[in-house]
């Protein structure tokens, strides 16, 4: 344990060595629900991406688990199909797929059979001679998250989560959602607690593992500019869209059971917050960073009452309509949903962090399902200038000056300001100076789950959730969701898929006064 832990504080000693330090130890990585969608959409297409980067470790070896027989060679096909279907052709080569196939392996039985974990254990001890030379082992949690405890559960009671030394250590990964309350997440957590070290235990957020998400701290904090303005001083408001043109994809069954709520914004868009409201950390380091994110998290403003919850946080369905010149069914006819649902499919909010920074800046958040087209962006509005000196300006409408962020599909960083329009006249126009990852850095972008999933086999948390930020977000969530479930609302507003959201959204930021960034 003891060597685990300073494994850990070797590798974070800083930002450079993390850079550098580029390869991760061997191990074999088990994943739960290895035949599942995430596991053949995301998982293993990333890991045969870091393989062909050379980035895996030597003998690294997968074994999927699931209900179901297959042999290995069975799963390797299916695995094969996978491949082909999520990752570009040309960075498909044959050979390397092959030998990246060889190394999968896959075992068929119930989570909760203990004759599951003992074929798991024995092929686990083979593969430490024959491939990887070491004990080191990755759980992958990717089945449904009611199944989660029974694995724990299973892992403790087979002595299989135990760090013994540096060939030893085990760590476990699990997807979202994690809970889907207060209770439920806590609940998991002491489960887990009770056979993990927190150390050892890695809460995925694909989101964090976005180029444009990490770039929030390199444009925070390793420039100088920004941070003098970082306030509330300088900043009027924030603005954070993640809009999506899918609509629920034949996940209607989850989704009755999530809504836009939990399945966005009380992870994804609360951690992309607290990248943009936290203090600098001392370090680039897994506590470090997460310590200052979890400050964040307890710094906002919770609303309890109706009227609270009400005034702040509006939600939505989508109602048939027209998205990329598609026409599309509404929400309620899609398969998996109750006719009468009122499960929303948009929410936008405004959110205050009570801290020195940010008193009174308000964070408006919105993200949904069958908006017009897909992106993903922060805007940081700042202040108008004190005085108005050109007389043009006077006349006209004065834009704001906005910084962007812009996380998908266009990975890039803007800057809009006013400047002179040539002629005789001083005329203002606003014009932006854009920074585009791909014109700029010319490489492969790496995608979030295999940034991800390098950093857990290199024994990197930084880019994970820690327990505590986990239980915050959702104490914070939790009046909203309370509220909405105690209106007992038959209905709840509608959208036309293919529009910017209800009427009830724009209202929210009129109300201040202001409104919602054109995208
Ligand atoms: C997932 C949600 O976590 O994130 C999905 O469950 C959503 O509903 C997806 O579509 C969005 O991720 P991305 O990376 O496409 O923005």
């Amino acid at each position: 344990m003891a060597e685990e832990k300073k494994q850990i504080v070797d590798v974070h000693a800083g930002l450079r060595e993390v850079k550098t330090e580029q390869r991760a130890g061997s191990c074999t990585m088990v994943i739960f629900g290895g035949a599942g969608d995430l596991t053949r959409r995301k998982i293993i297409p990333a890991l045969f991406n870091a393989m062909r980067q050379d980035l895996t470790p030597h003998g690294f070896t997968v074994i999927g688990t699931g209900r179901g027989d297959m042999s290995h060679d069975q799963y390797r096909d299916l695995m094969r199909e996978a491949i082909r279907s999520f990752v570009p052709p040309q960075h498909i080569d044959e050979p390397m797929l092959r030998e990246f196939l060889s190394g999968l392996y896959f075992i068929g039985g119930e989570f909760d059979d203990p004759a599951l974990y003992k074929t798991l254990i024995n092929l686990m001890q083979r593969f430490s001679t024959e491939r990887t030379g070491c004990h080191n082992c990755i759980y992958y949690l990717s089945t449904p998250p009611s199944i989660f405890p029974a694995i724990v559960k299973q892992l403790a009671a087979h002595d299989m989560a135990r760090v013994t030394g540096p060939d030893h250590w085990r760590r476990v990964i699990i997807e979202k959602p994690f809970g889907r309350d207060l209770e439920s997440a806590k609940q998991l957590n002491r489960v887990i607690g009770d056979v993990f070290e927190e150390w050892q235990v890695y809460r995925i957020d694909h989101y964090l593992g976005k180029e444009t998400v990490q770039n929030i701290m390199a444009l925070r904090f390793a420039n100088g500019i920004f941070e003098p303005l970082w306030n509330r001083n300088y900043i009027d408001h924030v603005q954070i869209t993640s809009a999506e043109s899918i609509g629920v994809e034949g996940r209607g069954g989850y989704y009755e059971e999530s809504g836009a709520l939990r399945d966005m914004l009380q992870n994804h868009l609360l951690q992309v917050l607290t990248l943009i409201a936290l203090e600098p950390p001392s370090t680039f380091d897994a506590n470090a960073v997460r310590d200052e994110k979890s400050k964040v998290l307890r710094a906002m403003r919770p609303y309890h009452t109706a009227e609270e919850v009400d005034s702040h946080f509006i939600r939505a369905q989508y109602a048939a309509g027209s998205v990329e010149n598609e026409q599309v069914i509404g929400y309620l006819e899609e398969d998996g949903v109750f006719p009468t649902s009122t499960t929303e499919t948009y929410v936008a909010g405004k959110f205050f962090v009570d801290n020195w920074r940010w008193a009174d800046v308000p964070f408006y958040i919105r993200t949904g399902k069958r908006l017009p087209k897909r992106i993903n962006e922060v805007a940081i509005y700042f202040k108008r200038t004190p005085h108005l000196m050109f007389r043009r300006m006077m006349d006209d409408h004065v834009a704001p000056n906005v910084l962007t962020l812009q996380i998908q599909p266009n990975e890039s960083i803007g800057m809009r300001f006013e400047a002179k329009y040539p002629g005789t006249q001083m005329d203002l126009r606003s014009v932006s100076m854009d920074f585009h990852y791909q014109e700029t850095f010319t490489v492969e972008t790496v995608e979030a789950y295999q940034r991800l999933i390098m950093d857990c086999l290199r024994g990197d948390a930084t880019l994970f959730l820690r327990r505590d930020a986990v239980e915050v977000a959702w104490w914070l969530v939790m009046p909203i969701l309370d509220q909405w479930e105690a209106s007992q609302a038959k209905q709840i507003p509608s959208y036309a898929a293919g529009a910017w959201g209800p009427a009830e959204a724009d209202a929210l930021l009129a109300r201040d006064g202001r409104e919602w960034r054109h995208l």
